[in-house]
């Protein structure tokens, strides 16, 4: 049976870089501090103009080229965003467009940050079942509108504006620190194309769903359990920005990450030293180092990137695929883990022949 082999991948980073000194100018933060409980140094955001579905539409251009293929080619687009351009549509079609692809079947996928393990298992499914043969796999966010601060702000923190926050401003924006320090914007894709002979692709997925704690980290207005579905009380509030409770979701993602990854190893025989790579997705260093050690990997098998861009959700996977393909940590052939927990709260692994 043909599977999905990843031939490409391509990412763009958001063009603001902002550290985390810079942060500390327009809220009650220090780079100490989210240096040592979550690993980031720098973010990257984007400017006005860029949406979700341009950083996707960039990474995308760069995975067809790395691959060699043409847009003609591809049959099927799986975007995966919680950041999407438009309430609806998703960003699939309007990558599709963007990008002139033929009229080819477009997934929205929304699973937060497992959002790139759920499309790479749909992609893989329709490959096996011979409804694609070549997919685009798009993961991409911009988070800056959820961000507290006022563009103002924003300006004051990167030095294009010499006003600094109100006393109520920076109130305001140190309420949601331990959130927003986290988060940057990036886009990441892969084209993934149907391998009869076996000796590369994925190998397995396990995903997992668990809804019962949903509201440890969600966003509690502008949904359509509202009517109407925004108003400006819910701005007032601050509804729009998510609620996470850190402490709940790092005790989660520790034992759901391990659990899910320790079974696909299992279930295919595979050793954890046997891997070349073990690509986490890039929330908090501490996670993946606290999992590393119980799974008991080796330091060189982990790379990380969060120092570099924080948070990008969706992104996070595929853009540390394509950085240990660029520098030659990942050749054809190494054999990879991935695994995810995000909100939904939902997580996955997916064993990979690269
Ligand atoms: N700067 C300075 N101090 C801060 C900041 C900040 N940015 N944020 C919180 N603090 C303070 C708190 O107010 C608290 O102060 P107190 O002791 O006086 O009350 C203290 O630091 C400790 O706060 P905790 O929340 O207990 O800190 P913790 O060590 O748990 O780290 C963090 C917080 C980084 C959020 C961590 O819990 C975490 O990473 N959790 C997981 C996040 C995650 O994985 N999210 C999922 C992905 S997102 C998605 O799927 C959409």
């Amino acid at each position: 049976m043909a599977r999905a082999v990843v031939v490409g991948s391509g990412s763009e980073i958001a063009p603001t870089r902002v550290s985390n000194e810079q942060m500390a100018r327009i809220m009650d933060t220090s780079d100490e501090w989210i240096r040592e409980r979550s690993g980031v140094e720098a973010r990257h955001f984007a400017t006005p103009e860029i949406a979700t579905s341009d950083l996707g539409a960039a990474a995308a251009t760069k995975a067809l080229q790395a691959a060699g293929v043409a847009g003609d080619e591809v049959d099927m687009v799986i975007f995966a965003t919680m950041t999407p351009d438009h309430y609806f549509p998703g960003c699939g079609t309007l990558l599709q467009a963007k990008l002139g692809l033929r009229e080819v079947p477009c997934f929205d996928i929304r699973q937060q940050c497992s959002g790139f393990l759920y499309g790479l298992q749909l992609a893989d499914a329709q490959i096996r079942a011979g409804m694609a043969r070549t997919v685009l796999l798009v993961g991409a966010e911009v988070h800056l509108g959820f961000m507290p601060w006022t563009r103002e702000n924003f300006a004051y923190a990167t030095g294009q504006s010499q006003v600094p926050p109100t006393r109520e401003e920076w109130d305001w924006n140190s309420r949601f620190r331990h959130l927003v320090v986290l988060f940057g914007d990036a886009g990441a894709a892969v084209v993934l194309r149907a391998a009869e002979d076996g000796a590369r692709g994925v190998i397995d997925h396990e995903l997992h769903g668990s809804g019962a704690d949903y509201q440890k980290l969600y966003v509690p207005g502008t949904g359509f359990r509202h009517r109407p579905y925004t108003d400006p009380e819910q701005f007032r509030r601050g509804d729009h920005i998510p609620v996470m409770d850190g402490r709940h979701v790092f005790k989660m993602a520790t034992s759901c990450m391990v659990e899910v990854a320790r079974s696909v190893l299992q279930k295919n025989g595979v050793r954890a030293e046997e891997l070349k790579l073990v690509l986490m997705h890039q929330a908090n260093k501490r996670i993946n180092e606290h999992c590393a050690k119980v799974l008991g990997l080796r330091e060189e098998q982990v790379p990380h990137n969060i120092h570099k861009y924080g948070n990008t959700t969706a992104a996070t996977i595929p853009l540390l695929w394509d950085e240990c393909v660029r520098d030659g940590r990942l050749q054809p052939g190494d054999l990879v883990l991935m695994v995810a927990f995000g909100a939904g709260m939902t997580w996955g692994a997916s064993l990979v022949r690269a």
